[in-house]
């Protein structure tokens, strides 16, 4: 049967290092509240002045990924870009890395489903595996959130969370017996939580989509959040969907050896881990370091967990999993072969 393997994972940090005292300085925050709301520490963002896109950034991890699997880009069927905040409104991030990667006439699709694009791009690539359109497929998650960020005290509450990166993995179809791969995907969305999360300008709804007076008046084209209404649907949601992954699959909870969370919040994360008694131990967080990088947040977080080998060997069952903007919510349980 065929399976779906991660042949390799890549990420790219900017170079940009803004702490919560940074943030201060520019807006009426401080360091004691965003780490005890969120548990954010630090976040990179590109560069200031420069154009850097979220193509760029995933240029840089799909470099690393390609060289770790041992492919060149020709060897590419397909790539999956997932991305809230594509390089231009359109074509998509996807086409532009494709550019970028020096291919022709590869084909690329651009997922947007904020926090789960990620979940979202793996579930569709082990799709066109299975159902033999393509086998070598690159996925991308990556985001430039800081250039589109209200940094005036009106957007304090979003803005500190945010920070910029790219994850990527190169995924492979390959036969075996062995009960490996992606073992099993639940993807969900909820469109009637749209407003509780959301940027709205440009909008093509509109019958001047990008009314100059909403830009200087308003804060229309700038993230949105209800923040707390938001925190109860995730809490809600992420153990909704780790106990239908483990009907789906009939692998139980304690044979997971380490819980990938969306990191959209520290607070989430550890509240989730003891609303389903998993050991603190197995729960991999890590956004103290990078904040909310949205669609690249798991492909990071697996990289990082996979450099420092804390998994990766034959048999590791992984679960990536989050909740977010749609509203969309998933989980994908993966067994390392
Ligand atoms: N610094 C200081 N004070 C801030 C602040 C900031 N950055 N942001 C908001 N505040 C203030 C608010 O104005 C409010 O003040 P008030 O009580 O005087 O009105 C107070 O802090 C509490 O705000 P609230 O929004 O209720 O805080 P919260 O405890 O809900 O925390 C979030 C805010 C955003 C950290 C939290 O709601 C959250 O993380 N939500 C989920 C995010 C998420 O999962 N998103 C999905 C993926 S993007």
């Amino acid at each position: 049967m065929k399976r779906t393997i991660i042949r390799s994972t890549g990420k790219a940090i900017p170079s940009r290092l803004v702490t919560n005292d940074d943030l201060a300085e520019i807006m009426d925050t401080s360091d004691e509240w965003i780490r005890q709301r969120t548990g954010i520490e630090q976040r990179y963002w590109i560069p200031e002045g420069v154009e850097m896109g979220a193509s760029d950034l995933g240029l840089e991890a799909s470099k690393i990924a390609l060289e770790r699997a041992g492919w060149k880009p020709e060897d590419l069927d397909f790539i999956i870009f997932a991305t809230l905040s594509p390089d231009i409104t359109f074509p998509g991030s996807g086409c532009l890395l494709q550019h970028k990667l020096g291919l022709k006439s590869t084909p690329a699709l651009d997922v947007r489903q904020q926090c789960t694009g990620f979940l979202y791009s793996l579930a569709t690539a082990d799709s066109y595996i299975k159902s033999g359109l393509a086998n070598k497929i690159l996925i991308v998650g990556a985001e430039v959130h800081s250039t589109g960020l209200d940094k005036s005290t009106r957007g304090r509450d979003v803005t500190v969370i945010f920070g910029d990166g790219a994850g990527a993995c190169c995924v492979e179809g390959v036969e075996t017996d062995e009960d490996a791969g992606v073992l099993a995907s639940v993807l969900h969305a909820d469109g009637g939580g749209a407003e509780a999360l959301m940027v709205e300008l440009p909008a093509s709804r509109l019958p001047d989509r990008l009314p100059l007076d909403a830009i200087n008046n308003t804060a229309r084209h700038y993230p949105v959040m209800n923040g707390s209404f938001v925190f109860k649907q995730a809490l809600r949601k992420l153990p909704e969907v780790t106990k239908e992954i483990l009907t789906k699959t009939g692998v139980p909870i304690d044979k997971i050896d380490m819980f990938f969370p969306h990191q959209a919040n520290l607070r989430i994360n550890q509240a989730y881990q003891q609303l389903m008694k998993i050991d603190e131990k197995k729960v991999f967080n890590n956004i103290q370091k990078y904040g909310n990088t949205t669609a690249a947040s798991i492909p990071i977080a697996l990289d990082e967990a996979m450099e420092k080998n804390l998994v990766g060997k034959k048999g590791d069952t992984i679960f990536l999993f989050g909740f977010g903007a749609g509203f969309t919510w998933g989980g994908i349980l993966y067994r390392f072969m």
